[in-house]
C-alpha cells in the first residue's frame, strides 16, 4: 500500500478549466471581479448567508472582526482554548484580555457551562467554535445570552462551510462569522476565507477595514470620484485569480460533501466493530454536517504509540490543536484562576484520520483494519 497521505487537497478539473477560462480573459487578477460575485452570489443562494466579505484566509476574517468591534485593553474575550491560535491571537493583537474557556467531555465542543462562568461586565465577544464542522446544540441559547447581555458573538467556523444548526447554515447565528477555505478544508483556494456579518451596524466599517482602511467602496458605488484613507484596515481581500479556481468547487460543493459522507460511514461501519476497541468517535448528525473530519478520542492508550503504529503502514494520522492556554503566548492570559479540566485531559488523546475527496474505500478499509489490529495486540 502506499503513503496514505492526512490531507490531499480537492482538486476537481471545473476549477482548473475556470482558472484558464479566468486567465484567457485577461481581467484584472487582483479584483474583485465576476467570480468573486458569483461565490457571493452562489453562497447566498444556497446557503441563505448575507452581507459576505471573501478574505485571503479566516485569520483575516477574524483579524476584521476585531478591528470592527474596537477592542480596548480592558475587554475581554471568551475564546476555547482548544481551537486554533488564530481564534484567539486575532483578538489578543488589540491588547485585550482573552478567557480561555474549558470544552465538553464527550463533544469536544465549547462548554456553555463553562462560557457563562467566563463572563464578566468586561466581556466584549465570544469566540464560538464549530468544530470539526459540527454546530454547539446551544447555538441558539448562547445567541440570545449573548443579545442579552451586550455580547458580541462571532462564529469561528473555519472548518463548517455547508453545516447547519437547526434548519439554518452556520454563518447565519453570530454578529460574524468567519470560514476558511485553506487547503485542509472540504473547499479551498489554496489559503482563503470569508466573512459573514450579519450585524448591520458593522457593514460598512467593515467595507473599509476589509480593503485596506480605505473608502473605496463608495467610489465603486459612484458616489466620490477617488477614495482615500479614512480608517484602521489592511490587505484582507481575496484575489480575483484565486476565486476563480474556488467558484466551481462552491457550485459542485454538494457533491462533494457526499463522496465525504461516503467516506466517513464506511470508516463509521468498520470501526464501530472493532472488539476492544479503546476509542470513541464524536459525532452528531442532528443537523445537516459537512464530513469535514473524523476524529477518534483515544481511551487509555498512549496516542504517540498509536500514531507511530499506524505510521509504520504509511498511515498518517494527526493531532488535532494543541491547547492554547497551555502554549508560551496563551499563557500569558492564562493565570490557571480555573482548571480546564477536559481540555487538560482530552485534547492529549485526540486522532483525527485521513479523509479527503482522492481517498478510496480500499485505504479507508486498509486504515481500519490496521487499527483493528493496533487494538488486538
Ligand atoms: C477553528 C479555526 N479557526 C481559524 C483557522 C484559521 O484558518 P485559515 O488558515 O484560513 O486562516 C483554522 C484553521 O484550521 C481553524 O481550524
Amino acid at each position: 500500500m502506499k503513503e496514505i497521505y492526512f490531507n490531499e487537497p480537492l482538486k476537481i478539473k471545473s476549477s482548473a478549466d475556470n482558472v484558464k477560462r479566468f486567465l484567457d480573459s485577461g481581467e484584472p487578477l487582483h479584483g474583485p471581479g465576476k467570480n468573486i460575485l458569483k461565490i457571493k452570489n452562489l453562497v447566498s443562494k444556497k446557503l441563505g448567508l448575507k452581507n459576505i466579505f471573501l478574505t485571503n484566509s479566516c485569520t483575516s476574517a477574524l483579524e476584521v472582526c476585531s478591528l470592527a468591534i474596537n477592542l480596548k485593553t480592558n475587554d475581554e474575550v471568551i475564546v476555547p482554548s482548544f481551537s486554533f491560535i488564530t481564534s484567539a491571537s486575532s483578538f489578543a493583537r488589540t491588547g485585550c484580555k482573552i478567557k480561555f474557556c474549558d470544552i465538553e467531555k464527550k463533544t469536544l465542543m465549547p462548554s456553555l457551562n463553562d462560557i457563562k462562568k467566563c463572563i464578566t461586565n468586561k466581556t466584549k465577544a465570544i469566540v464560538i467554535i464549530h468544530y470539526q464542522g459540527y454546530s454547539v446544540e446551544y447555538l441558539d441559547e448562547l445567541q440570545k445570552i449573548c443579545k442579552r447581555k451586550k455580547i458580541y458573538l462571532i462564529e469561528d467556523a473555519a472548518q463548517a462551510f455547508g453545516s447547519f444548526f437547526k434548519n439554518k447554515a452556520l454563518g447565519s447565528f453570530g454578529d460574524f462569522a468567519c470560514f476558511s477555505f485553506h487547503e485542509t478544508k472540504n473547499l479551498h483556494s489554496g489559503a482563503g476565507g470569508m466573512l459573514i456579518v450579519n450585524n448591520k451596524k458593522f457593514i460598512n466599517k467593515v467595507k473599509i477595514i476589509h480593503d485596506k482602511g480605505t473608502n473605496r467602496y463608495l467610489m465603486k458605488e459612484g458616489k466620490i470620484k477617488y477614495y482615500s484613507w479614512v480608517g484602521i484596515g489592511s490587505a484582507f481581500l481575496m484575489t480575483e485569480f484565486t476565486a476563480s479556481y474556488l467558484l466551481p468547487q462552491i457550485k459542485n460543493y454538494k457533491k462533494t460533501f457526499f463522496k465525504r459522507s461516503k467516506l466517513y460511514f464506511r470508516y463509521l461501519k468498520y470501526l464501530s466493530k472493532i472488539q476492544n476497541r479503546k476509542f470513541y468517535i464524536p459525532n452528531n448528525f442532528k443537523f445537516k454536517y459537512n464530513f469535514h473530519a473524523l476524529v477518534l478520542i483515544l481511551e487509555k492508550i498512549n496516542r504517540e504509540k498509536f500514531l507511530k503504529f499506524l505510521k509504520k503502514y504509511k498511515i498518517n494520522a494527526v493531532i488535532s490543536y494543541t491547547p492554547l492556554h497551555t502554549s508560551a503566548a496563551g499563557k500569558k492570559f492564562f493565570r490557571g484562576e480555573k482548571k480546564l479540566i477536559n481540555t487538560d485531559k482530552y485534547v492529549k488523546q485526540i486522532v483525527r484520520l485521513p479523509l479527503y475527496d482522492t481517498l478510496t474505500f480500499k485505504q479507508v478499509d486498509f486504515i481500519c483494519k490496521k487499527i483493528e489490529e493496533f487494538f488486538k495486540k
